[in-house]
């Protein structure tokens, strides 16, 4: 027995017909269950394909997923990255870190703008790229919970993407707010923990065509709105930017094809990132 492609697109059709059973037509539920015993038990190619995804470790995936990770279309960074731009293209010109910067994303719109970049991050490959893109920025090796970054010596700060990877929220967030000067602001953005919940993962294809993922956590809102207010950090705004169509299109691996309408009912609307602007307790 092995994993494959079916039981991925069998789990979005049932996904779709929970979103959608007591608001839907009950003929279209009718619809939609017959077609979920066929992709159950059809032999459409497309659904026999082997998935093998081992779960790696952040170092370990993050070093298998880096030549790859600026290259593949990524559904949760097309959501993402408006929304975490509109808010630090406020920021006036400073020192700005980027944690867990990897391969630079942020850290690249941030220097371009003006500001002078700390980057940190834990995979020395993610860093080689941002290095490689960034050869006159301050990148050093560190992790999020213990930052390689004099207390209070940014004026704001980026950490994108990367919190889903913390088993607890408390370590770095507490670290987060210790480099921020007071008053500084703080953009914290993630995988959404709905997401996460679904069962979604940091899933990649690596260079050499195999699939990994590394573990994500789904933090509640609770869990964030408590380790920041252990932080001393005050939410200014929390925005949850959700899968349209061609998010959906992305996220289905190619497979949206064999059952649109259940892509669409079961990942349509649910938020993909979840963005926190936050700003640091004047001292
Ligand atoms: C999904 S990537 C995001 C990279 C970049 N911030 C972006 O948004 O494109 C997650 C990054 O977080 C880094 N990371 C995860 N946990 C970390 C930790 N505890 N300390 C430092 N870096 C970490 C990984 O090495 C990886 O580069």
């Amino acid at each position: 027995m092995s994993r494959t492609s079916r039981h991925y697109v069998v789990g979005v059709a049932g996904l779709g017909i929970l979103r959608t059973w007591l608001s839907a037509d009950p003929d279209r539920m009718d619809e939609a269950t017959a077609h979920l015993v066929r992709l159950a038990t059809g032999n459409q190619p497309e659904l026999g394909i082997a998935l093998d995804v081992p779960e790696y470790g952040v170092v370990d995936g993050y070093a298998r997923w880096a030549a790859n990770y600026d290259l593949m279309p990524n559904a949760l960074i097309r959501l993402e990255e408006p929304v975490v731009h509109a808010l630090v293209d406020a920021w006036p010109k400073g020192v700005v870190l980027d944690a867990a910067c990897g391969t630079g994303r942020h850290a690249r719109h941030l220097a371009a703008r003006g500001h002078r970049v700390i980057g940190v991050d834990a995979t020395p490959e993610m860093l080689a790229h941002a290095r490689r893109a960034l050869p006159d920025t301050d990148l050093r090796d560190g992790d999020l919970a213990a930052l390689p970054v004099e207390t209070a010596s940014v004026d704001a700060a980026v950490c994108a993407l990367a919190l889903q990877h913390c088993e607890r929220l408390g370590p770095p967030v507490t670290e987060l707010a210790r480099v921020v000067r007071p008053g500084g602001r703080l953009v914290v953005s993630d995988f959404h923990p709905m997401q996460v919940l679904l069962g979604m993962s940091a899933f990649f294809i690596a260079a050499d065509g195999r699939a990994g993922q590394v573990r994500s956590h789904p933090h509640l809102h609770a869990d964030y709105l408590a380790a920041f207010a252990a932080a001393g950090l005050r939410v200014v705004r929390c925005v949850e930017p959700a899968a349209g169509e061609e998010e959906v299109a992305l996220m289905s691996g190619g497979l949206m094809g064999v059952a649109p309408d259940a892509f669409r009912d079961a990942l349509v609307g649910i938020p993909a990132a979840l963005v926190w602007d936050l700003v640091r307790d004047p001292a």
